[in-house]
């Protein structure tokens, strides 16, 4: 199956695209979506009465609970649009963070969490003097029980944790995790931005808290978003963003607020991103999990074994095939990842290169920066070999200036 052919812009460009962890590249039908919003349904929702606003409404809270579905949330107002996990993250440190977390409190987070699942969670922990503590990893990229219990306590009002780390692939125990904050009564924040795009979710099995995504990682435009949250701690918080169609009742001094979703959705929304994300969603059940795994995973094992084979190359993935996602972390030892990464350009293969937003993480492992090369169901071995190629003529360029 040759799924390149789904999306325009890799049929537009001679490029090896690795830079899906940053956003992927979209498909046929959403960029139709988008087009065809635009052509027939273009109207404000939530604020007409009528035809035209009224069924673009509909189609609004159908991608809601398409969402809810799709995640197995209990109940569609358990689902807030955001502009992306960021924003989400932001209203969960804002709203819940600030109202529930006291000085005598810890905030746990992981050390591979992305700028957006820990900045705001310093702010908490400076607003309110609650201690901040970090989850480190062991020599393989993981975080291990052990870790996972000596810093989650009773002391523990929160955690959060990334599903799959964005610097190093790793697939993190989030079940584990979640058990066992929730024995010790705190709450559990899921950044699922690097997972969803490649394996489901069930919120409900999980029993995750808050769980957060963006859209534009997962087929779906740039500018959407989602929150998830349980309905009862929802329902508790106070909105985050104000202005309108997230009242009830406004006041010259007072303001009574509308119920879920609409609380948290202040202003006018991103009605073609909503509706590029259900086109998104139904896209990836079209597909299917299964098979995009099957893709990704013969890609993985491929890449691993041709970078292995490369001893000027330092890798930063867990070693176990089952605990690794599709993002690869690397370095040509002695040679800064930006000269790599500008080298593999040239050769039309684009990867990122950097912190990753990951400052903490790369402090921790002792370094400043790697290229990141991140895999999606519709690369192929080609765009591997491509990259692998990429690597060696950066290597040849830079080889009399290494140390031996
Ligand atoms: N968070 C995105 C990444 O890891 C932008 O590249």
């Amino acid at each position: 199956m040759n799924y390149k052919n789904d999306f325009p812009l890799l049929n537009n460009h001679d490029i090896a695209y690795l830079d899906s962890a940053s956003t992927t590249q979209k498909p046929q039908v959403v960029i139709d979506s988008v087009k065809q919003y635009y052509e027939n349904d273009n109207a404000n929702v939530h604020r007409g009465a009528y035809t035209l606003s009224v069924e673009t409404s509909e189609k609004y809270e159908g991608v809601r609970a398409q969402v809810a579905k799709f995640i197995n949330a209990k109940h569609p107002e358990e689902i807030i649009f955001s502009k992306n996990a960021t924003e989400s993250l932001n209203l969960i440190a804002n709203s819940w963070g600030l109202e529930n977390v006291k000085q005598e409190d810890s905030i746990v987070l992981s050390i591979m969490e992305h700028h957006s699942n820990l900045v705001p969670w310093q702010r908490v922990s400076k607003v309110t003097g609650a201690k901040l503590e970090y989850m480190y990893l062991n020599d393989d990229f993981q975080i291990t029980e052990e870790e996972i219990k000596n810093k989650i306590t009773e002391h523990t009002k929160v955690v959060g944790i990334t599903h799959v780390s964005n610097v190093l692939g790793t697939i993190n125990d989030i079940e584990t995790i979640i058990k066992y904050a929730h024995k010790k009564g705190a709450i559990v924040v899921v950044d699922a931005s690097q997972s969803i795009p490649h394996m489901q979710l069930d919120v409900q099995k999980l029993d995750a808290d808050f769980v957060v995504f963006s859209g534009h990682k997962m087929l779906a435009p740039l500018g959407i978003g989602v929150l998830y949250g349980k309905k009862e701690l929802l329902s508790k918080m106070s909105p985050f963003l104000m202005g309108g169609d997230m009242i009830e009742y406004v006041y010259e001094q007072d303001t009574t607020f509308a119920s879920l979703p609409n609380k948290f959705e202040a202003g006018t929304q991103n009605v073609e991103g909503v509706i590029g994300l259900g086109e998104a969603i139904q896209y990836i059940q079209k597909t299917g999990y299964e098979n995009m795994q099957k893709v990704e995973k013969e890609l993985l094992m491929y890449a691993r074994e041709q970078l292995e084979k490369l001893d000027y190359v330092e890798t930063y993935y867990p070693k176990e095939i089952e605990k690794h996602s599709s993002v690869i972390s690397f370095n040509i030892k002695g040679v800064h990842p930006h000269d790599v990464a500008s080298i593999l350009d040239s050769v039309h293969v684009c990867v990122r290169s950097g912190n990753h937003c990951a400052q903490p993480l790369m402090r921790y492992l002792g370094m400043d920066s790697t290229c990141r090369a991140s895999l999606y169901f519709y690369n192929n071995k080609e765009d591997i070999d491509r990259l692998v190629d990429g690597i060696q003529k950066a290597y040849n360029m830079f080889e009399r200036y290494l140390k031996k």
